[in-house]
């Protein structure tokens, strides 16, 4: 029997970021539910350990999402294609690396202008700017789905007590700020998208998540599971079951919503 309410298939889906951790598993998901898939990424190889991206329903572009020329030129070669898209996943996004140099993960009286710069230019200009080009076209269309992935760091402060391992061993060490007020713009770029496009079939909706585990310091995974409710870190399938109910007719009625899935983290 085919579940008419979760049915992707025919439909056509851009995943930004779509070759990292969580993108990749998305992409590979509703490639498995016969949805083309473009991924937009300023990488064109898989990283290690990503989900399989080898379905000949995937495709990938090289596009860096601050560029609004790579984005146009991507798209229309989608739609040209396969037609308008029924789904975009503003995935992409960025945090200081583990390894940023100390200044960015110093006092935030300190933080580094162009530090604060490039987050919020991937995860707000990036994800407005895939929002113009891939959204005008649904609009046109008279239907679609946006999905604008949050953090539980955009709703809430981060824990800093989380990373005391890293001050244990002497180094200076605090949550940046940038990536928590980025995932906050995500929020109401949602909603504000959400009513303007109400009345031209398009939805805007924001995923928020909690930490997913990726080989992080054992010290790290033990403080942040004992914050969680269930106990657990997400593994990256935890996801894709929400981006399938969001890209699909199971949530027509909803629109400029924030669906937390965050294993509990929030509920205290
Ligand atoms: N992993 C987590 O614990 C977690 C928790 C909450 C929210 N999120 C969010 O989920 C999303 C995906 O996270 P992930 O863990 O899979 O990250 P990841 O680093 O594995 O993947 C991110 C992808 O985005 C791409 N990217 C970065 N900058 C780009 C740009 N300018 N243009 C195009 N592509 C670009 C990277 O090349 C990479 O393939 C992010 O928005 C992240 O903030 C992740």
């Amino acid at each position: 029997m085919t579940d008419s309410l979760f049915d992707l298939s025919g439909r056509v889906a851009v995943v930004t970021g779509g070759m990292g951790q969580l993108g990749s598993a998305y992409a590979a998901e509703l490639a498995a539910r016969g949805m083309q898939v473009a991924i937009f990424d300023r990488e064109t190889e898989p990283g290690s350990g990503v989900a399989d991206l080898s379905s000949e329903r995937i495709r990938s572009f090289e596009v860096d999402v601050t560029e609004r020329a790579a984005i146009e030129r991507a798209t229309d070669e989608v739609v040209s294609e396969w037609g308008v898209p029924h789904l975009l996943v503003n995935n992409a996004g960025i945090d200081a690396p583990p390894d940023a140099p100390a200044a960015e993960v110093g006092p935030f009286e300190d933080v580094p202008e162009e530090a604060f710069d490039r987050v919020m230019d991937v995860n707000v200009k990036g994800t407005l700017l895939c929002c113009q080009v891939v959204g005008r076209r649904m609009a046109a269309a008279g239907r679609g789905s946006i999905v604008n992935i949050s953090s539980i760091y955009g709703l809430l402060s981060p824990v800093q007590s989380l990373y005391d391992f890293r001050r244990e061993v002497g180094e200076t060490f605090v949550k940046p700020v940038a990536y928590s007020v980025s995932k906050s713009a995500v929020l109401n770029l949602t909603r504000y998208l959400a009513t303007y496009w109400a009345q031209s079939g398009v939805r805007v909706n924001t995923l928020t998540l909690a930490g997913v585990a990726n080989e992080q310091p054992e010290a790290f995974v033990e403080a942040y599971e004992a914050r969680l409710p269930l106990r657990r870190m997400a593994a990256p399938g935890d996801y894709v079951g929400p981006i399938v109910f969001l890209a699909s007719d199971a949530s027509a009625y909803m629109t400029g919503a924030n669906l937390v899935v965050d294993g509990g983290w929030s509920a205290w």
